[in-house]
């Protein structure tokens, strides 16, 4: 079949067709295929031969040996032949790539030899600069925040981002039917339960690791949980499918909303300068109870009101509260002995502010241009 189709796209079994052998099955394209071989072999030598410097050799090796060569491309063809065609073909093919890469081996050492005792290093050159990387915008500030609670005594803790339904919302109080789930709608992993539901998703924030990390290291605890999450976002200036959080969570005896209002602040001034204030204005979480918004002087206008924070001299930075009961007994802590609070700040949100970035999807973008500003 591969010969008809061969013949009628190519009837004269000639040109094109001869050397990619896909008309391979006749005597006389085989002949001229060994030939084209035979004279490839001769050319590659000659030129080799004339090769004086390693720089000309490294190109001569890309240009018959790489992966796109020429060698390679006929090497290539060989499976399209016959069997017997192939034997043949491949079997010349081979021996040529062989005979070749042998030469080039010796001729590099020969021209590698002789450039090492003819060069010599001119130290008053001045030295080339070497690109160095850095760090994301949002990966600074969760180095400085993670600073910050390590000096307090916290531990940083990590979790899955494909996280259950469980750890994701039922744990923390988000029943199937809660409203609070169409916030954090996210992207669901197409596999069912023994239940026959779908139980995986792309976590919808950092939260689900406060019952992971009471579940694994028990109370008192203090603990803060950098990393990704995801929200099924039309992704524009203000959303993006992919963003980073900075979750809090402290667990001890006697813990009330003073000891949040406290480590609020020490993150605040951090953040944005010894003067920034913080405001807390309730806020429904059904993690926390009560909950709060955490709201700091504008770092533009230090409270003032510009564009920044529309005029109100504040700006809406983290959800905070008093750990829910249902959500400790999730954690296996005792809520009659223990106390806590816990926190999300969103990280990316911080570094656009910090940074003046007015687009969000940027930081996650691996635009260069964008990325080699910080
Ligand atoms: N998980 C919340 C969100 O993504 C943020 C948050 C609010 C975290 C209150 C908390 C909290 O720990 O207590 O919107």
């Amino acid at each position: 079949m591969r010969g008809l189709a061969g013949s009628l796209r190519n009837p004269s079994g000639f040109g094109r067709g001869s050397i990619e052998g896909k008309t391979l099955s006749r005597g006389f394209p085989l002949k001229c295929m060994k030939n084209k071989l035979e004279n490839l072999r001769k050319q590659i030598l000659e030129e080799l031969s004339k090769a004086k410097s390693g720089e000309l050799l490294r190109e001569l090796e890309i240009k018959y040996l790489g992966r796109k060569g020429e060698l390679s491309n006929i090497l290539r063809a060989v499976k399209d032949l016959s069997e017997k065609e192939k034997q043949e073909i491949g079997l010349l093919a081979n021996t040529i790539k062989n005979d070749v890469s042998a030469k080039f081996y010796e001729i590099k050492k020969e021209v590698e030899g002789k450039e090492a005792s003819t060069s010599f290093i001119d130290v008053t050159l001045p030295g080339k600069k070497i690109e160095q990387g850095h760090l994301n915008p949002i990966s600074i500030i969760q180095a400085e925040m993670e600073d910050l609670f390590i000096s307090m005594g916290f531990m940083v803790a990590d979790g899955p981002e494909l996280e259950s339904d469980y750890y994701n919302f039922e744990a923390l109080n988000i029943p199937k039917t809660h409203p609070a789930r169409d916030m954090q709608d996210t992207f669901y992993i197409d596999k069912k339960n023994a239940a026959g539901e779908y139980d995986l998703l792309m976590r919808t924030h950092t939260s689900p690791v406060q019952v992971r990390a009471m579940q694994k290291y028990g109370a008192p605890l203090k603990v803060v949980v950098p990393g990704r999450c995801y929200r099924s976002e039309a992704t524009d200036a203000r959303h993006e499918h992919t963003l980073c959080q900075f979750e809090g969570l402290l667990i001890d005896k006697d813990i009330n909303f003073s000891h949040l209002k406290g480590v609020l602040e020490l993150v605040g001034k951090k953040l944005f300068g010894p003067e920034t204030k913080l405001r807390m204005r309730p806020k429904f979480y059904p993690f926390v109870e009560p909950g709060t918004n955490g709201e700091y002087t504008c770092l533009l206008c230090k409270g003032k009101g510009c564009r920044l924070c529309k005029n109100s001299g504040w700006l809406e930075i983290a959800g905070a509260g008093l750990v829910h009961p249902d959500v400790l007994r999730a954690g296996g802590v005792d809520p009659e002995k223990y106390s806590g609070f816990a926190f999300g700040f969103g990280l990316s949100r911080l570094a656009q502010l910090k940074y003046g970035i007015d687009d969000a999807r940027l930081a996650m973008s691996g635009d260069l241009r964008f990325l080699s500003q910080f």
